[in-house]
């Protein structure tokens, strides 16, 4: 049911041999303006011809090639005229497959980890106006032992004789390397010489003419049908938001439903955000009916399920007063899509994302303009179509809101103290000019009490946790080192501040072990 859009720009495919880099292969591919997407290894040789790329990568993988499960591709990839560059893995499969030896490096101790120095031969056009010794990031276990006929070597370390090869008259390269990892001192302008002399890419892939073709195309799939949309604020839907409004205006409307649980302002801050922008906008203040729902409930993932279920509700009866809806709009974005699929990984947290709600409203289709885009893409379309700057840089925010970061049972007074506690904590980290380096930061009410002497008098009061990480892909994160003039600040303020709190503490724990948010 769900709509791929369709892309017209020149085109790179990335074959996945099940590498921990493939998704930054794709970005790097992307931040040099050529659009490229990841493909698995198990797509036929007949639908990468289909797709007409100008160029293909084969990512690098952690199995050997001359084991007999580990993943293939068709020898005839070779002789399609497309250039190809193997990473890693990539480079020895195509050794392999085009009668070339591969060998275990370890048993030979010519396993090559981490920087290392590289000597390339410059006169291959892979290697064209970089500086012939250079750092190169090594990963790997296995080698190639012996070139395959039509293959020359084109860079070596002390260890590898072929840390590079090259058969020109077939466009084939491969590197043993990794040149999409930064510590591959000279990686960007070797992907650089890849896609724009050997591929001929022109570079056309920009968040402007992203936007032109995107807006367009809803316009032909709409027509006049009608669009709905659940904003919850965050970057993914703001950004959908602003692009169906660039292209049906009227015909979209957007359900805001404000549960309660949002920072100090937040609500009045995204419905002003959207208050100009020509689509029907729709908030609801159900913030009563989800207090009640969460009355005396402590246990993290029953919060999570009743917020859930409260939200489908609220939808789902708005939804129905506007009578026929056409298309529902979800934010979905490319990193989902390339990891649905990838495994049955332990649930550790029931994530609910507005959005994400195909089930229970009547509708024809599902539109999802962001599917093709990394979230920097997104960002940038953002700006592109004049989203505010708050929102374009608005630090991730659970879905089920503050419910998560209060521990315990949830009152409207700890909801309260907590927007309270947790805005001084965001003003002066922006202070202290932070807000950029620190991915993400807020404030956690803990369940604890304990005693304080305020004034003359005694207190007993609320335990307050402040969180800071500094992440890439928050599946893994560190604690954010701030400095501890700026956390004393912090602290003095919100205790003078706020009332009800007596305690301040910094989480020192980065994950894993630990979560970023504590429930
Ligand atoms: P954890 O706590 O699992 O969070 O380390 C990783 C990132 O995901 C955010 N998060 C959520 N986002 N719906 C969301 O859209 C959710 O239910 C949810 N729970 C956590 C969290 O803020 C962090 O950025």
């Amino acid at each position: 049911m769900s709509q791929m859009f369709s892309n017209k720009h020149e085109l790179i495919l990335v074959v996945d041999f099940g590498g921990q880099y493939n998704q930054l292969i794709a970005r790097r591919i992307r931040e040099q303006h050529i659009y490229c997407e990841v493909i698995s290894y198990r797509t036929s040789v007949a639908e990468i011809v289909a797709r007409k790329p100008k160029g293909i990568i084969f990512t690098g993988g952690p199995d050997s090639v001359y084991l007999k499960n580990s993943p293939k591709i068709d020898k005839e990839i070779f002789s399609l005229g497309i250039p190809i560059l193997g990473i890693c893995y990539g480079a020895q499969l195509m050794a392999h497959v085009l009668g070339g030896e591969i060998a275990a490096a370890k048993d030979s101790s010519l396993a090559e980890f981490g920087k290392t120095v590289t000597h390339i031969d410059t006169h291959s056009v892979l290697f064209r106006g970089m500086s012939d010794t250079t750092i190169a990031w090594m990963s790997h276990n296995d080698y190639i032992k012996r070139l395959p006929e039509g293959s020359i070597a084109i860079a070596h370390t002390a260890k590898c004789r072929y840390a590079a090869i090259e058969d020109r008259e077939r466009h084939l390269y491969g590197v043993q390397f990794h040149p999409e990892v930064n510590h591959t001192v000279q990686g960007s302008e070797l992907l650089k010489n890849f896609l724009r002399s050997i591929c001929g890419c022109h570079a056309d892939w920009t968040m402007e003419s992203y936007a032109e073709s995107a807006v367009k195309e809803i316009r032909e799939k709409v027509g006049d049908g009608r669009v709905l949309l659940a904003l919850s604020g965050g970057v993914d839907s703001s950004v959908a938001c602003m692009l169906l409004a660039k292209a049906v205006g009227e015909q979209l409307t957007c359900i805001f439903v404000d549960h309660g649980l949002m920072r100090k302002n937040e609500g009045d801050e995204v419905e002003n955000a959207f208050a100009d922008s020509g689509v029907n906008f729709i908030r609801i203040n159900a913030a009563e009916r989800f207090m009640k729902a969460l009355a005396g409930i402590s246990d993290p993932e029953k919060k999570r399920k009743i917020i859930g279920m409260e939200f489908i509700r609220v939808f789902e009866t708005e939804a129905q007063k506007l009578g026929r809806i056409d298309y529902l709009v979800q934010g979905t974005i490319y990193p989902d899509v390339i990891e649905s699929g990838a495994g049955d990984a332990a649930v550790i947290k029931s994530h609910h994302n507005v959005g994400g709600l195909p089930d229970f409203v009547d509708f024809k289709e599902i539109i999802e303009p962001l599917r093709l885009l990394f979230k920097d893409e997104v960002r940038k379309l953002g700006l592109t179509l004049g989203l505010a700057e708050e929102l374009v840089w608005r630090q991730p925010f659970p879905g089920p809101g503050l419910a998560v970061r209060i521990i315990g049972n949830i009152t409207a007074e700890k909801v309260r103290i907590l927007q309270e506690a947790d805005a001084i904590f965001r003003e002066e980290i922006v202070n202290a000019g932070l807000s950029r380096s620190i991915n993400q930061y807020f404030a956690v009410l803990t369940d604890m009490r304990s005693v304080g002497v305020m004034g003359d008098g005694r207190s007993y009061d609320h335990t307050l946790a402040l969180r800071g990480v500094t992440t890439s892909d928050f599946m893994t994160a560190d604690f954010a080192r701030i400095p501890y003039d700026v956390l004393e600040k912090v602290s003095v303020r919100i205790v003078n501040e706020v009332g009800g709190i007596n305690r301040i503490v910094y989480d020192i724990t980065s994950k894993p072990p630990s979560t970023i948010e504590w429930e």
